[in-house]
């Protein structure tokens, strides 16, 4: 158990380095459907990309930008869910202290992580997108943190906290996507 929660972050940083080697420069012109579709299909977690890019009514019209703060809010309220959780655990008198303990040092960090996804967030909407990632990656460094504070594997917060990851690390996919369109010389 132990090999494994030392390992598991340093895996994370690992398929973040991995990861930035791909980025891929999408048509500007490109909205809604198609744009999700092509993005999608780069995506290193496909299902999860279509199912939320889609989840949200404007996406039919959506450009590239549009779809990272797509992208942002289900990670938001992703963490939002999860602070909700930690919270419940909390006021759980059944769980020793230890558990305890690393629940309430988690919802430190958790709050942080949901801070930082408002700064990504507003970021994006100032075209910042290098400033975007810096705000994700230390999201992400947040839920790590969180779940090694937290003993064991495979509690609902360390399931919840890889469902998280996903979601932060296909955030940081998209917005590094609308860095190299931006880059691009309009047609
Ligand atoms: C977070 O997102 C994952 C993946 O979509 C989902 O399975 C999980 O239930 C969500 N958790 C919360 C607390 O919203």
């Amino acid at each position: 158990m132990k090999t494994i929660t030392t390992f598991l972050p340093l895996l994370t940083i690992f398929c973040i380095i991995l990861g930035n080697h791909k980025t891929v420069a999408f048509d500007k012109n490109l909205k809604g459907n198609e744009l999700i579709n092509l993005v999608c299909s780069e995506s290193q977690t496909k299902d999860l990309c279509l199912k939320v890019l889609t989840s949200d009514p404007s996406c039919t019209q959506a450009s590239l930008q549009d779809l990272v703060l797509i992208s942002l809010k289900v990670a938001a309220a992703n963490a939002s869910g999860i602070l909700t959780e930690c919270k419940t655990l909390i006021d759980d008198p059944n769980f020793d202290p230890a558990f305890q303990q690393g629940l309430a040092d988690c919802k430190e960090t958790l709050l942080d992580a949901e801070g930082q996804l408002e700064d990504t967030i507003a970021a994006t909407l100032a075209n910042k997108e290098h400033d975007a990632q810096v705000w994700l990656q230390a999201a992400l460094a947040a839920i790590d943190t969180c779940d090694a504070s937290i003993p064991g594997d495979d509690d609902i917060l360390s399931q919840q906290s890889r469902a998280f990851r996903h979601l932060c690390n296909l955030a940081i996919s998209l917005s590094k996507a609308l860095d190299s369109s931006s880059k691009m010389k309009p047609k």
